[in-house]
């Protein structure tokens, strides 16, 4: 558990709109900063990001939060290892042992050892006719070869010596550029090979592939897993798409380099390849943030396919409601390098638009298991659909693929969903009923936000109702009661209420305060007045109460108190 304290603290020395500039170019709109949305794919500009608050909005697309959302969002990373990231970018230790407070700047250090390593390489392949040879054999442009900083590295053992003033420094093993043979000898993990390198989203080398020039085991090496690099996450040539998938809003997912580099020197900018690994949910996560469709494709073989179920089966549990995941099945003995050389972009571009839809796909997979001509059969379909279908989290696809099983198997829907145990979805955060909001609570909760402190002086018995707004300000004051001085800002709230049911309210008020703030100035007076007129809304209230008690049971149905009370307030409407 990282303590709520460590979490204010960092909020408060980093500084959001620092951090989202080295991402996402901003530029100053009025007291907030603007730029088009990394998350969803926009023209005009509606992510907004607050300086004073410490938070971004997307207007577009609704996302949201602090600095440590944004790097979490980002860079699909997770709450700890996003705080972790932080910390070690503002210098502060994380309070637990675990922590590995010295994470900071050996990754620091290790960023700085590739980034050298990488600069070497391209260096190299400037010198090495037979590498320059090999890359143009494979139609690879030396616009392309840069735009990939492809590099190649030497045949000698120890190349590496001359890039590095300490060949010996435990950090070139560290990164898994150099390793240490049974004599104890140093030598380079890569030799021989022409270098691509694998770039994070920051722009930070983070790891290698090199691939031997002919024949030759293995065809790639890749960098091995450091605290820089782990497979399952990274894919390659995201930052070389980003604008290509912007602009087409899909991404295209291939197994391997040479391809990402041939389709970008057809013009098929928006592919990204996996690293030797099976696709991974965090992979899928991670690349739907960038473009609302993304199609994988693979060799037209079996394991083609087989690479196609891993990677339906790793989608389903994070496929969010309106992205749409599609298969390409290339023709057998093709991958997308040879096939777009052969029959060239539009060729590829309409295979990709005509892509198999997830839900096709796995119909026809699992048809493919069963002998569809039997009762016995058609039931197996429905018995292997179920825990695929158990993991989807969307209504609308699952309904979709309910349908069609239904279909397919000849049971009714509802039987379908019987068969398949299928409980209501539970949705992340549900969509509001789009009834107005309470008029006062509404700017209450705005005023709070924007000056928390004001919290504690929210008179609690006159709110009225059970909106989310009351239960919002409710929250709010409860967390200004028992914290101490200063009280914490906007985005240490929004951390602590992280997965809250009272996320989503706040998010929306602290976006209407984005648009329109409070005039300092005016702040208290604003609040004087809502507090007047809440009061004055509770007055009606055990009026309008008083009022019907008497009616119903006579003036001496009222206890004592209740009736002075009753009169006093008859008498001043009077
Ligand atoms: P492939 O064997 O399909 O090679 O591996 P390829 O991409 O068509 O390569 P070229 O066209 O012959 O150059 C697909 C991916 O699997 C990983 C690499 O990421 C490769 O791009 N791979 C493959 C390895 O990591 N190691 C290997 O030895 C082979
Ligand atoms: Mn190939």
């Amino acid at each position: 558990m990282i303590p709520e304290s460590f979490i204010q603290e960092l909020l408060h020395r980093i500084d959001i709109v620092d951090l989202v500039d080295a991402y996402v170019p901003l530029r100053k709109a009025g007291a907030n900063y603007a730029a088009c949305c990394p998350f969803h794919s926009e023209k005009t500009p509606s992510f907004t990001v607050s300086p004073s608050k410490q938070f971004y909005h997307c207007f577009g697309c609704g996302a949201h939060g602090t600095a440590i959302g944004f790097l979490m969002e980002y860079s699909g990373q997770g709450f700890v290892e996003a705080v972790k990231e932080l910390a070690a970018r503002a210098g502060m230790r994380l309070p637990e042992d675990d922590a590995k407070p010295h994470d900071g700047p050996r990754i620091q250090a290790l960023t700085e050892i590739m980034a050298s390593a990488a600069k070497y390489y391209y260096e190299q392949l400037k010198c090495s006719e037979k590498a320059i040879v090999y890359l143009r054999q494979r139609g690879v442009s030396g616009e392309i070869a840069r735009k990939f900083s492809i590099g190649y590295a030497p045949e000698a053992w120890q190349n590496l010596a001359s890039a590095f003033a300490d060949y010996s420094a435990a950090g070139l093993q560290q990164a898994g550029l150099v390793l240490r043979g049974e004599q104890g000898r140093l030598y380079d993990r890569f030799r021989d090979r022409v270098m691509f390198p694998i770039v994070n989203p920051k722009g930070e080398i983070i790891a290698f592939g090199g691939r031997v020039l002919g024949a030759g085991e293995p065809k790639y090496l890749n960098s091995p897993e450091t605290p820089l690099f782990e497979k399952g996450r990274e894919v390659f040539g995201l930052p070389q798409a980003r604008q290509a998938l912007r602009d087409k809003n899909t991404v295209i997912v291939v197994e391997g380099y040479m391809d990402v580099v041939a389709l970008a020197q057809h013009g098929v900018g928006n592919a990204v390849a996996t690293l030797g690994t099976a696709t991974t949910a965090i992979h899928v996560q991670k690349l739907l943030r960038q473009a609302d469709r993304l199609v994988f494709c693979f060799d037209g073989d079996a394991a083609g396919r087989k690479a196609g179920w891993r990677a339906l089966e790793n989608s389903l549990e994070v496929l969010p409601e309106q992205k749409m995941i599609g298969f390409v099945f290339l023709p057998e003995a093709d991958d997308p390098d040879s096939f777009v050389r052969r029959q060239g972009a539009e060729a590829f571009e309409r295979l990709v638009a005509q892509a198999m839809p997830l839900s096709e796909f796995l119909l026809r997979e699992l048809a493919a298991r069963c002998d569809m001509t039997s009762a016995e059969g058609r039931a197996k379909l429905v018995a292997e659909a179920k825990p695929l279908l158990g993991r989807l989290q969307t209504p609308l696809l699952r309904l979709q693929l309910v349908k069609r099983l239904a279909e397919a198997s000849g049971f009714s829907q509802p039987e379908v969903e019987r068969l398949c145990d299928l409980k209501p979805v539970a949705r992340a955060s549900p969509a509001r009923a789009s009834r107005p909001a309470p008029s006062l609570l509404r700017p209450l909760l705005r005023l709070l936000l924007q000056k928390p402190e004001l919290a504690r002086r929210v008179p609690l018995e006159a709110l009225p109702g059970h909106s989310e707004e009351a239960r919002a300000i409710v929250r709010l004051c409860g967390m200004a009661a028992e914290s101490g001085d200063p009280m914490p800002g906007y985005a240490a709230l929004l951390e602590r209420l992280r997965g809250s049911e009272d996320e989503t309210v706040l998010r929306e008020a602290a976006a209407e305060l984005m648009r329109q703030p409070y005039a300092e100035d005016d702040i208290d007076a604003e609040f004087s007045g809502v507090v007047e007129r809440l009061r004055e809304g509770e007055r009606k209230r055990l009026f309008a109460q008083l009022q019907e008690k008497a009616a119903r049971l006579g003036v001496t149905g009222l206890s004592g108190e209740e009736k002075e009370h009753y009169l006093r307030m008859l008498g001043r409407r009077a």
